[in-house]
């Protein structure tokens, strides 16, 4: 079968990614209510369109931080490429480049920063964990900035790692040969065998639960790159996160694998653009499947989103070409979605076009 849509893709990575492998990627916390629920809130809300518009030339290209890129689609932070494909993160930072947008590479990674931004045709966006040990962040930080990344993701709802029960059932541990490569200096480069969930046993001994708001402003003071809060799921924390001068944040909830039962990122959006009004860079993440979702989410408010588990479907079917695919299948909903829509451009996008039953 040739895969056409973004389905396609997971039931072909559903085949061909082993088991340890497919049930980490693939896992929410506990019953998986908020995971699912990222999906089916987007089929809640309905599109209104209008007609007679000429939309014989669309333009689907925007401007995040700085960063020009083709279309308001990115790739998310996911953990672990090499479990995919061989390639591992390489493959996907190439496959972002050829379609003009932005990686955003995990702390959490199989290939070193330096590795991924020295094959990086475009921007690249580094995703931070906060190790109890500070200096391990700083150096981090350090490397990113001299690798020639364009802004920091700071992921802020991971405290504790959720419990992804297909993890502990499996005790999670990365496959031989591979390693958290970013972390082999610091000697954190394996997870924690043997354990319940490696990764769960590995945030606990390492990450710092205590991260707090006062923590950004240590951030602030270590980095002058641009630093975006990922994890916000409501309108507070997003306030929070203007008044301490985050240039944007994502609204997030980890792709349903941190706190179940929480809402759906698309369901939150409103109230967060509703308070930010303008004063931070908005992005959403969690449940993108269709060009539809990403229309939707921009028109509530959102900048452009992430995708995540769908790029890591792509690399497992074909590597590089497999993520730019993906891409394209995305790019291709959204910009029939729009011309359906009357939209030429994304600045013609707003609340106008969304019905919610
Ligand atoms: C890592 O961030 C994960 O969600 O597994």
């Amino acid at each position: 079968m040739e895969p056409i849509t973004v389905k396609d893709f997971e039931k072909l990575a559903s085949e061909k990614i082993d088991r340890n492998a497919w049930d980490y990627y693939s896992s929410g916390a506990n019953d998986e209510i908020t995971l699912r629920g990222n999906c089916s809130a987007f089929e809640k809300i309905f599109l209104k369109y209008r007609v007679l518009v000429d939309v014989s030339k669309r333009d689907l290209s925007t401007e995040i931080l700085g960063n020009k890129i083709s279309m308001p689609l990115i790739i998310a932070p996911t953990a672990f490429h090499k479990m995919a494909h061989h390639d591992g993160e390489v493959a996907t930072v190439k496959a972002a480049g050829r379609s003009d947008t932005i990686m955003i590479l995990s702390t959490l990674s199989n290939s070193s920063i330096e590795e991924v931004a020295s094959a990086a045709a475009g921007p690249v966006w580094f995703q931070l964990y906060v190790f109890k040990d500070r200096e391990v962040t700083k150096d981090l930080i350090k490397r990113a900035e001299n690798a020639g990344v364009n802004a920091l993701v700071l992921t802020v709802d991971a405290p504790l790692l959720g419990q992804r029960e297909n993890d502990i059932r499996n005790k999670f541990d990365l496959p031989p040969g591979l390693e958290v490569k970013n972390l082999v200096n610091a000697s954190k480069e394996n997870l924690i065998a043997g354990k319940d969930s490696g990764l769960a046993a590995y945030v606990k001994e390492n990450l710092d639960a205590s991260l707090n708001w006062k923590d950004i402003d240590w951030i602030r003071s270590v980095t002058g790159l641009p630093l975006i809060l990922k994890g916000i799921s409501c309108k507070e924390d997003a306030l929070l996160a203007v008044s301490h001068g985050s240039d944007g944040i994502v609204v997030s909830n980890h792709g349903g694998r941190q706190l179940d039962t929480c809402r759906a990122t698309i369901d939150v959006l409103p109230e967060v653009a509703d308070a930010v009004q303008g004063k931070t860079e908005i992005l959403l993440d969690g449940g993108i499947r269709r060009g539809t979702d990403i229309l939707k989410a921009l028109a509530l408010g959102a900048k452009a989103v992430l995708t995540g588990r769908p790029v890591l479907w792509g690399l497992s079917f074909n590597g590089e070409d497999g993520v730019v695919q993906i891409l394209n299948i995305l790019r291709n909903e959204l910009d029939l979605a729009m011309a359906l829509c009357g939209c030429r451009d994304l600045s013609v996008i707003n609340k106008d076009l969304i019905v919610k039953n």
